[in-house]
C-alpha cells in the first residue's frame, strides 16, 4: 500500500482526505502541529475507518520532524494542506502567513528533493481569482492581485511551484484551486473546528442555528445577482477530498516536470439567501438572519467552470448543496453546546 503523507491532515480538509485516501486503498501518513485542529480527530478517524493512522505531531516547517517520518516510512506523495487560512488575521500578522505557509511549501519541496519523493499535490483556493472578469472561472482565468496576505501566499505558493518545476528537479504537482468547501463527513465524527466567532458563511449559520449566535448578518443584498446577495460554488468536503485521490492517481501517470491546475468546485453558483434557504429546508428550521451592510473587500460572484477536471481526473462533485446543509447540522449537532472544539 502507496503511504501519503498529509501535511495539516488533522485539519478540516486534510482529515476528510485520510478517510478517502484510505477508501482507495493509499495509507495516510498524518503530519500536523494541531495548531488549528485537534488531537482527537485521530480517533475519530479510527472510528470511520477501522484503522489507526500513524501521526506525528510536528511543524512542517522542522526538517526534522519530516526526516523521522522518512526513517520510519517510504512516502510515495505529499499533499500539503498544512497552512494559516484565516483572511482577517493575515492582514494583522502578515509575516506569520508568509512564514508559515510559505516557509513549510520550501522546507517540504528541499524534503521532497533530498529523499526522492516525486509527487505533490497543494493546496490552492480560488481566491487567487479575485473577482473574476468572466464567469464561471476556467484554470486559465488571469489571477487577480490578491486582497490579502493569505491570498498572496497561495498566488506565491503556485508561482513558486511553477518556477521549481520548470527547473526539472524531477517532481510532479497539482495546485487545486478549491472553491468554498462544507459541509462535513456523512458520520457526523469529523468536521470543521472553527476557532473563536466563524468568518465563513456556513459555520455561522450551523452556530446560529444551534444557539450559540444569536442571528446570522447576511453581508448585503443589494448586488448585480437574481436576489441580491453574493455568489460562491459552495463544494461538498468529502468531494473536495476525493479530488485529492484522483489528482495522485493522475500524478502517478504522468511524465517527471509536470505541473497542472485545477479548479475543485460543482460549477453551480449559489447566493446566500440560497444557501440559508437550503439549510432551512432540508433541517427543517427557520434560521434567524437579518441582512446588513456589504462586507469590505467580498467578492459578488464566483463560480467554477469544472470542465478541466471533469475531463482530465475523472472527477466530478456527487453531493449536492441540501447535502451539504444536511452534513453540515449534523456536525453542529454532535458537538452539542460546544463551540466547535471537543472538550
Ligand atoms: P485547517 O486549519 O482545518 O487545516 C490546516 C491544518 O494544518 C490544521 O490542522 C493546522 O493545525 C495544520 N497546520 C498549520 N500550519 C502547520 C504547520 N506549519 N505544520 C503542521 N501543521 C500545520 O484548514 P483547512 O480548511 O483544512 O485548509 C486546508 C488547506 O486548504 C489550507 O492550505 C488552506 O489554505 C486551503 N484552503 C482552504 C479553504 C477553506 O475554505 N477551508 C479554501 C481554499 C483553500
Ligand atoms: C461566503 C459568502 C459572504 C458570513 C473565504 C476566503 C477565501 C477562501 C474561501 C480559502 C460571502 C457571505 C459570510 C456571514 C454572510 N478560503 N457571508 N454572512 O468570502 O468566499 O471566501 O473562503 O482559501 O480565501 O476569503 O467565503 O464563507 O466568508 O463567505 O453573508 O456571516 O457568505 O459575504 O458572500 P468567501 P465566506
Amino acid at each position: 500500500m502507496k503511504k501519503i503523507l498529509i501535511t495539516g491532515g488533522a485539519g478540516y480538509i486534510g482529515s476528510h482526505t485520510a478517510v478517502e485516501l484510505w477508501n482507495a486503498g493509499l495509507e495516510p501518513i498524518i503530519l500536523d502541529d494541531l495548531s488549528n485542529s485537534h488531537a482527537q480527530v485521530l480517533e475519530r478517524l479510527k472510528d470511520i475507518t477501522g484503522k489507526s493512522f500513524s501521526f506525528y505531531m510536528g511543524d512542517c516547517n522542522n526538517r526534522v520532524v519530516l526526516d523521522q517520518i522518512s526513517r520510519e516510512h517510504e512516502i510515495a506523495g505529499v499533499i500539503h494542506f498544512a497552512a494559516f487560512k484565516a483572511v482577517g488575521e493575515s492582514t494583522i500578522k502578515p509575516l506569520d502567513y508568509y512564514k508559515n505557509n510559505l516557509g513549510s511549501l520550501l522546507v517540504l519541496l528541499e524534503y521532497m528533493r533530498e529523499k526522492g519523493i516525486r509527487d505533490l499535490v497543494f493546496s490552492s483556493s480560488c481566491t487567487v481569482y479575485g473577482q473574476p472578469d468572466v464567469l464561471p472561472v476556467t484554470e486559465v482565468t488571469p489571477r487577480k492581485d490578491a486582497e490579502s496576505p493569505y491570498g498572496n501566499t497561495k498566488k506565491i505558493g503556485e508561482d513558486i511551484l511553477v518556477d521549481y518545476v520548470k527547473s526539472k528537479p524531477g517532481i510532479r504537482v497539482v495546485a487545486l484551486r478549491y472553491f468554498n468547501p462544507v459541509g462535513a463527513h456523512p458520520s457526523a465524527k469529523i468536521g470543521e473546528l472553527p476557532m473563536g466567532t466563524p468568518q465563513n458563511l456556513v459555520p455561522f449559520i450551523t452556530q446560529t442555528a444551534a444557539g450559540i449566535r444569536q442571528k446570522l448578518t447576511v453581508f448585503g443584498n443589494d448586488y448585480d445577482t437574481p436576489d441580491g446577495s453574493c455568489i460562491r460554488d459552495y463544494i461538498h468536503v468529502v468531494d473536495l477530498a476525493d479530488a485529492h485521490v484522483k489528482a495522485l492517481g493522475f500524478l502517478f501517470q504522468k511524465p517527471l516536470d509536470f505541473y497542472e491546475v485545477f479548479n475543485v468546485g460543482t460549477g453551480r453558483g449559489n447566493t446566500v439567501l440560497e444557501v440559508i434557504h437550503a439549510f432551512e429546508k432540508v433541517n427543517g428550521l427557520k434560521l434567524a438572519y437579518q441582512i446588513g451592510p456589504r462586507r469590505a473587500g467580498d467578492v459578488v460572484k464566483t463560480w467554477a467552470d469544472t470542465r478541466k477536471i471533469n475531463q482530465e481526473l475523472g472527477w466530478h462533485a456527487k453531493y449536492t448543496l441540501d447535502d451539504c446543509m444536511r452534513d453540515s447540522w449534523r456536525w453542529q449537532l454532535s458537538l452539542g453546546e460546544r463551540k466547535g472544539i471537543f472538550e
